[in-house]
């Protein structure tokens, strides 16, 4: 198998193991990832087969979802170097925001990319909506709660640029943060402060 099928083949493996998340984590979450990720990593020296599988496979156990270990089952009938599949493997744990706010400083950038990216893409016009996405499927309030969505832009995601590591990332964010602190402007001004 190339890589150009060993990617099809994990890309039709992820978008399956997603379909049940919300539409914040949907199959198109991916393709963001992946294409920002792959902007990233335009501006570093790195292997963009591993940016592209772990960009692919950064959701798949994520235990927000309640998913079992399914990672390791599909890369063992991949065929592709055991030393790849053992990095992929080492690395996934460190994309979730809740476990590993920050990296080890020696992680490698090909996990710094796809974290940068994931990040970005909690930014923005689309950060904004996948957040209601996620707490609407959760049942949650917009507002006026301790776990209410505008609770979470108060506790992650108006500081989340300062949790990004790479240079081309923060400059991406720089937009995104922007807009995503005149949303919450303007949101709190037209519930009047949930008064
Ligand atoms: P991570 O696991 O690193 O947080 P994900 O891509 O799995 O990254 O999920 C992050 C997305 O889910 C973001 O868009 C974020 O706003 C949304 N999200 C996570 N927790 C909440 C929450 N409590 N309320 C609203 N949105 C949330
Ligand atoms: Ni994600």
């Amino acid at each position: 198998m190339n890589r150009e099928e060993i990617l099809e083949k994990t890309a039709e493996f992820a978008f399956s193991s997603c379909s049940s998340f919300d539409p914040g984590h949907d199959k198109d979450h991916l393709l963001r990832v992946k294409r920002l990720s792959l902007e990233i990593a335009s501006s570093y020296f790195c292997d963009t087969f591993l940016v592209e599988m772990l960009a692919y496979l950064h959701d798949v156990e994520d235990d927000k979802f309640e998913s079992h270990s399914k990672v390791g089952d599909f890369l063992s009938h991949l065929d592709i170097e055991e030393e790849i599949k053992t990095k992929i493997l080492s690395l996934l744990p460190f994309m979730s925001f809740h476990k590993y706010p920050t990296l080890p400083r020696d992680f490698p950038i090909e996990g710094k990319i796809v974290v940068d990216a994931d990040r970005l893409d909690a930014l923005g016009a689309v950060g904004v909506a996948r957040a209601f996405s996620y707490g609407g499927s959760k049942g949650r309030k917009m507002y006026g709660a301790s776990d209410s969505t505008l609770a979470h832009f108060e506790e992650k995601l108006l500081h989340l640029d300062q949790y990004l590591h790479l240079d081309a990332s923060k400059e991406m964010a720089k937009e995104r943060m922007d807009y995503l602190k005149s949303f919450y402007a303007r949101f709190k001004e037209e519930i009047h402060d949930g008064n």
